[in-house]
C-alpha cells in the first residue's frame, strides 16, 4: 500500500470506530508504521468521525512531526508514547489501535481481565487479555505499564481507560479490537446467564494449534507452549 492508501484506510477505520460507538468526542487513536522508519498518526483532539487524510500526521520514531501538522498546527495523538513503545518492543507490529469499546472498557474499568478460555474464536485469535496497571494518559506511565505484557499479547485492557490492540497491519489490529469487544459482550451475557463454561485443556491446545492453519500472525499468551506453535 502506498502512503495515500494507508491514510485513506486510517480514515476509514476511524469512521468505523466512531460508528461502532467505540469512541466518543475525541477518544481513540491509530498509528501505522511506514516502511522507512516513519509513522502515520491520527491528530490529537479531533473526533474520529471528522478525520480526513490531510489531517493525518507523519512522525519519526521520537514522535517528532515531519510534515503536515507544521503548517496546520496539528499534533500527533497525545498517546503517541504508548503507540511508539509498541513498535519499539515488537518488530512485527505494523499498526496500533486504541479505543474505548464500551463492554471491553467495562472490564477495564472493573479491573477484570478477560482471561477465560471460553469462546473458540477468541481462544484462537487473541487468547487471554490482561488488565495492565493504571497510567495517566499521555505520560510515560502508560508505555511503562504495557511493556511487560507486549511480548505475549496483541490485545490489552488499560485499567480505568480502554483497550489497545496491535497487528502486522491496520486491518489486523482493527479486527483484534472487534474480536475483543464481541468477546467482552459474550462474556458479560454468559455471566448474566450463570457463568461461562471453560473449554477443556485438550481442546484449548487444539484451538491454539489451529492458528497456523488460519494464518494468524502475532503473539498469543499460550501458543508458544504448544509443540506445533511457532511464536
Ligand atoms: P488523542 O486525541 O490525543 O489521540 O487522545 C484521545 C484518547 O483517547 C486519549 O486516551
Amino acid at each position: 500500500m502506498n502512503e495515500i492508501d494507508i491514510k485513506n484506510q486510517i480514515c476509514d477505520i476511524c469512521g468505523k470506530m466512531w460508528q461502532l460507538g467505540w469512541v466518543a468526542a475525541n477518544d481513540g487513536n491509530i498509528t501505522v508504521k511506514l516502511g522507512n522508519g516513519l509513522f502515520l498518526a491520527t491528530p490529537t483532539g479531533i473526533s474520529k468521525s471528522f478525520i480526513t487524510p490531510d489531517k493525518i500526521v507523519k512522525i519519526n520514531a521520537k514522535g517528532e512531526v515531519l510534515e503536515g501538522s507544521q503548517n496546520s498546527g496539528l499534533k500527533p495523538s497525545s498517546e503517541i508514547k504508548m503507540h511508539l513503545r509498541c513498535y519499539e518492543q515488537r518488530e512485527d507490529v505494523g499498526a496500533v489501535v486504541h479505543a474505548h469499546p464500551p463492554t471491553a472498557t467495562g472490564y477495564a474499568v472493573a479491573n477484570k481481565a478477560l482471561d477465560g478460555y471460553t469462546m473458540i474464536e477468541a481462544v484462537i485469535a487473541i487468547g487471554s487479555v490482561p488488565v495492565t496497571p493504571y497510567g495517566t494518559p499521555s505520560t510515560y506511565e502508560v508505555p511503562e505499564a504495557i511493556t511487560p505484557y507486549l511480548q505475549e499479547h496483541d490485545v490489552l485492557l488499560l485499567q480505568n481507560h480502554g483497550a489497545l490492540t496491535v497487528g502486522a497491519d491496520l486491518i489486523t489490529a482493527f479486527y483484534r479490537m472487534e474480536t475483543l469487544e464481541l468477546w467482552a459482550k459474550i462474556s458479560l451475557n454468559a455471566h448474566l446467564l450463570g457463568g461461562a463454561v471453560e473449554i477443556s485443556r485438550e481442546n484449548i491446545d487444539r484451538l491454539c494449534n489451529m492458528r497456523t492453519q488460519y494464518g494468524v500472525t502475532g503473539k498469543h499468551p499460550g501458543y508458544k507452549k504448544y509443540p506445533n506453535g511457532s511464536s
